[in-house]
């Protein structure tokens, strides 16, 4: 069994990337599952030029994890009230042939400093991932709002709700995937 995370982020100390580490820490504590966040960090902007001659190792490295992947976790940022350009580029290199996103469980969460939370992404990636063919789970729903005083930059959860919803949403995870 294996679950891969995707960050939308590619800022050092990504609220989102923190926030996925530490579903993904407690995803292999509870069943000992094997976790991985794939490094998105030297995918190019998609170029069709570029794929027409080959597409970049990073890519296809990302490919086959995924494909290897028994659900995928995407932590995305709330830009402009949808969810992150980065998120975008790396979906559109996944997406290309041969596939392997269709018929994938993926799961969306995400985090903002902001006091509006991240919805509007979350609704907006679950679509994008719904329209590739992948099984988007509904829940659980682990968007968080204030982040900043609610975990701090070591992952240690600093509020006991939070705490409570990422737990019930690991379990909730586990019972989705059959685990
Ligand atoms: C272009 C841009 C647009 C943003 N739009 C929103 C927004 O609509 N709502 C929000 O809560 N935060 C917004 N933010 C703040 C980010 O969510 C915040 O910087 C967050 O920490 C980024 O995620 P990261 O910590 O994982 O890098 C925006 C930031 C940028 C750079």
């Amino acid at each position: 069994m294996k679950i891969s995370g995707i960050c939308g982020s590619l800022r050092k100390n990504s609220w989102n990337h923190i926030l996925l580490k530490i579903v993904l820490n407690k995803l292999s504590k509870t069943k000992n599952i094997d976790t991985e966040i794939i490094n998105i960090s030297k995918f190019p902007l998609f170029n069709a030029d570029i794929e027409s001659v080959a597409t970049p190792p990073d890519i296809l490295d990302a490919k086959e994890k995924v494909k290897n992947s028994d659900l995928v976790i995407f932590s995305s940022p709330a830009y402009n009230s949808s969810y992150s350009g980065v998120m975008k580029n790396v979906v559109d290199w996944l997406s290309r042939a041969p596939q392997v996103l269709s018929g994938k469980n993926a799961l969306v969460i995400g985090c903002t400093p902001g006091m509006s939370g991240t919805l509007l992404g979350y609704t907006n990636l679950n679509q994008l991932l719904f329209g590739l063919g992948m099984n988007v789970l509904s829940q659980p729903k682990i968007l968080v709002s204030s982040v900043n005083k609610k975990i701090n930059s070591d992952g240690d959860v600093l509020n006991e709700n939070l705490e409570i919803l990422i737990d019930k949403g690991v379990e909730t995870i586990l019972n989705k995937i059959n685990i």
